[in-house]
Parts: C-alpha cells; sequence; structure tokens
C-alpha cells in the first residue's frame, strides 16, 4: 500500500532545499456547518464523509517558515517559545518531519487569533497556514487544491481552510486520498454573520482525531451518521443556492447536535459541553421562540458560534455582549 512519504515524493517537485529564506502565509479558520466527525481507516487521514464550512475571513493564524541549523525545530506560539513535550509542537514537528530537508530543522513562529484546542478550529487555520508557508517556502507552487491534500494530513479540517467562504471537502473514496480534496463553493453570502461565543478557555482533555475515532467505533448509532450527513449537506447546499437562512441555520444545528449526540452515545460518553454550554443553547432556544432567527453551531468544544444575518445584529448583540462577530465575506 501507498505510505504518504511516497505519495509526496510523487506530487512534490524535487527540490530538496528551500527557495526562499523564510515564507510567511495566513489561513482562515473554518467553522463546518455539516461536520467532519468520522475517518476511513488510512494514514492519509482521510474522512469517512464530506463536510461544509464557512471559513471566518480575519480570524486565523498566520506562520512563519523558515529552516535552521539546528538539532531541533524551534515553535514560537503567539510571542512564546513552545516546549517540546507540548501537543501543539509535537503536532507541528509531526507534520513537518514528512517535508524536513536532511540535517536542517524548521522554525515556526505562528500567531494565532484563535484560542488553541478549544473547538474553535485553530488547528485548521494553523496547518493551512503551515502548508502555503511550505509552498512558499520550497517554491513549489502547487495549486491549492494539491496544497489542501497535504494540509488534509496536518489536520482533517485544515484542507477547508485554503479558502474563503463556504468550502466543500468532498470525502473521495481512492486509497490514496487524491479525490479527498476541499473547493470553494461560488455562492457569497454577505448578509451571513457567524458570532463567537467563548465562555470557556480550557484547552480540551480529548483532541477531535481520538474523539472522533473512539466515537465512530463504540457508538451504536454510528451507522446512521453517512446518511444524516448526505441528506444535511443537501439541505445546506440548497440553503446557500436559495440564501434561505432558516434552512441553513436550522440544519448545521441540527447536524452539530447530532454529531454531539453520538458522541454521548460513545461508550463511555464523550462530553464536550459544560453547564454553561446548555444554558447557551437555551437561551438561543428561547430567542428563536420569540421570532429572532439564531441558530448555533458546536465542534469538539464548549464554545458554541452563532448563525445569524446582519439585520439581526443588534438583537444578538443585546442577549449575549461578549460575542464576537464575524463577518465572513468581508474580504
Ligand atoms: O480536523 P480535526 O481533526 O481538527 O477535526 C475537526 C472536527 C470538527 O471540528 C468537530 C468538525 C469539523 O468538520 O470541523
Amino acid at each position: 500500500m501507498l505510505s504518504v512519504e511516497t505519495w509526496l515524493n510523487q506530487i512534490l517537485p524535487s527540490r530538496p532545499l528551500p527557495s526562499a529564506e523564510m515564507a510567511s502565509a495566513y489561513a482562515p479558520s473554518n467553522i463546518a456547518l455539516c461536520k467532519y466527525w468520522g475517518k476511513r481507516p488510512s494514514e492519509f487521514n482521510l474522512p469517512l464523509t464530506s463536510s461544509l464550512s464557512i471559513s471566518l475571513a480575519h480570524k486565523g493564524t498566520t506562520t512563519i517558515l523558515s529552516v535552521i541549523e539546528a538539532e531541533e525545530d524551534l515553535a514560537v506560539l503567539n510571542g512564546e517559545v513552545v516546549a517540546k513535550t507540548h501537543p501543539f509542537y509535537r503536532r507541528v514537528t509531526g507534520f513537518l518531519d514528512f517535508f524536513r530537508p536532511r540535517n536542517y530543522a524548521f522554525k515556526i513562529i505562528t500567531d494565532s487569533q484563535v484560542p488553541i484546542a478549544q473547538g474553535l478550529a485553530s488547528s485548521a487555520s494553523g496547518f493551512a497556514a503551515l502548508t502555503l508557508a511550505l509552498d512558499g517556502l520550497f517554491g513549489w507552487q502547487l495549486p491549492l487544491k494539491t496544497l489542501s491534500m497535504i494540509a488534509r494530513i496536518g489536520s482533517g479540517s485544515a484542507c477547508r481552510s485554503l479558502w474563503h467562504g463556504f468550502v466543500l471537502w468532498q470525502a473521495g473514496s481512492a486509497e490514496d486520498g487524491s479525490d479527498s480534496f476541499a473547493e470553494p463553493l461560488e455562492a457569497s453570502w454577505p448578509e451571513l454573520r457567524v458570532g463567537l461565543l467563548v465562555h470557556s478557555h480550557q484547552a480540551k482533555a480529548v483532541s477531535s482525531r481520538e474523539g472522533m475515532i473512539h466515537t465512530q467505533s463504540t457508538s451504536p448509532f454510528f451507522s446512521a451518521w453517512p446518511a444524516l450527513v448526505n441528506a444535511d449537506l443537501a439541505s445546506l447546499e440548497k440553503s446557500i443556492a436559495d440564501k434561505n437562512f432558516t434552512l441553513l441555520g436550522s440544519t448545521a444545528e441540527a447536524n452539530a447536535e447530532a454529531m454531539h449526540a453520538l458522541m454521548q452515545t460513545a461508550r463511555p460518553a464523550l462530553v464536550y459541553s459544560t453547564p454553561e454550554t446548555l444554558r447557551l443553547k437555551e437561551a438561543v432556544w428561547a430567542l428563536r421562540k420569540t421570532g429572532l432567527e439564531i441558530y448555533f453551531t458546536q465542534d469538539a468544544g464548549p464554545n458554541l458560534k452563532l448563525l445569524f444575518l446582519r439585520e439581526n445584529t443588534h438583537h444578538v448583540v443585546a442577549a449575549f455582549p461578549e460575542v464576537e462577530i464575524i463577518d465572513p465575506f468581508s474580504l
């Protein structure tokens, strides 16, 4: 069976050393409206189902990458040197091992506007920015579609962070993942808003990667997930084509709740929510009862992301004064 190394050797232009001294790249974070939760058994990090996201414009990660003559990589995250034992360091250097020139180490300076490991897709923007920086550093000049497949190996959802706007990640079926990449949807929806409600700054105890493998292998209800995803993807694509916000919001919220229900039925149960998460969900449902079109989505962490339209911004701010509002199509 093909290994990641062999596949990379096939697609990367053979330039063993960087063509630039350093390269800098930015990638936006993204929030899935239809979640990726489940893998095909493969070292290529392949998803079981397709997924669809919205990128968060200016909220993302900037990475400056260079090679240094040193024994070990040096990682600086938001101005602080990262310890070698830190999960961030291990994940980043593990990914960079695929591209490391002999006798060199990497220096990675990362500034993330997204809190790390709190279910706010920091790894998505992080690995997308790192992949773009690698492309710049080595002068590969690869198409975004190929970079999407490379980013996917670092973190699945990273393959969707190479574009702004709505992005669809096709699961594909090839064993080497050559048809498992993301692509932007043509559609633009300038009135759409995403609200970040960060009530917990605690790093999650179970990573998305571990959490999805555990859910997939132990929840007795997991077999229902692929069909549900297909139906939700069809509804979301229709909602975007028709600019039907009720359909978009209700589908995204139901899809996130279904994913968390699966986690809840894993053995042992996997729960990312805190009591405050539930209180905030109840607040959203209460607002909806008053006629306000507001929905939420939730990833592998306790913090909610709100979905609403520009015209309702003042109502949302009145109900959730701490909300950070993102205008995804503001670029
Ligand atoms: O790409 P990962 O391994 O960080 O997993 C992402 C999982 C979710 O955020 C919960 C869903 C998604 O599609 O982004």
